[in-house]
């Protein structure tokens, strides 16, 4: 059953990790239907990592009606789309089975000029969404509590005015593509997938923090857009 965490986010613990996945990739579905009835079109920014491939999965074998749905990124590493830490090679290797038109596919483009190509990707999202935002942005959580690529200490936690950003991630020494606080919080519908032990320390650290924390992903969600966040059991072990 969904329960209110606080003002700004929702959460929901459906059971172990098959469980969680299905209800997962059936929310997805009544989002996609409804942004589809609403708006016409369902536009969702994938997440990366590894937690939504179960979910990506289960995806690939619906019958939806695959020709309303425009496909978008949350975030991508700076690698070409056929490196083995792309995000976009990810989630292809299962959207490939859907039949969604590939003129409605959008890639980030992180490889190269990543900071002219991020400009480039927050004007396609105002062309495509003609100045609306996502129906869904995808989300994971990392264990030093980023979300998409917005990681501690680095400069796009402070861009407010603009979609898309390129992010150093002195850490890692790597650029990332990533969505900012800003597109995200302003899309109608946000989620947070978090499932397995791994995530069950940052987890309650994220929800408990005051809304500008340590962990950036304490800062998705607000009270007109309101943030899901998606727990198996595991991760949710330490909330109380
Ligand atoms: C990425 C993701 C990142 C991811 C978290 C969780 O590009 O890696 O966008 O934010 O969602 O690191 O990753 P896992 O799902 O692998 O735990």
């Amino acid at each position: 059953m969904l329960k209110s965490w606080d003002a700004r986010r929702d959460y929901i613990i459906p059971g172990n990790v098959k469980e969680t996945i299905e209800f997962a990739t059936q929310h997805w579905i009544h989002s996609a239907e409804r942004a589809i009835q609403k708006r016409g079109r369902f536009a969702v920014a994938l997440s990366g990592g590894s937690t939504p491939k179960a979910i990506y999965e289960r995806l690939s074998t619906q019958k939806l009606d695959w020709s309303k749905i425009w496909l978008f990124w949350s975030d991508e590493r700076a690698v070409p789309p056929d490196h083995p830490d792309s995000n976009y090679r990810m989630a292809m290797e299962f959207f490939k089975r859907v039949p969604i038109p590939p003129s409605q596919i959008f890639r980030m483009i992180a490889e190269s000029e990543i900071e002219k190509n991020a400009l480039n990707y927050e004007e396609t999202i105002r062309h495509v969404l003609k100045n609306q935002l996502f129906d869904l942005v995808m989300l994971g959580i990392g264990e030093d509590g980023h979300t998409a690529s917005l990681f501690p200490n680095t400069p796009g936690l402070e861009v407010n005015n603009r979609l898309v950003i390129a992010n150093k991630i002195e850490e890692k020494k790597a650029w990332r593509m990533t969505l900012t606080f800003s597109c995200i919080n302003q899309s109608f519908h946000s989620t947070l997938y978090c499932i397995g032990p791994s995530k069950q320390i940052i987890v309650p650290k994220v929800l408990n923090a005051a809304i500008i924390s340590d962990f950036p992903a304490s800062r998705i969600g607000t009270a007109e857009n309101k943030a899901l966040w998606i727990l198996d059991t595991d991760a949710a072990k330490n909330l109380n």
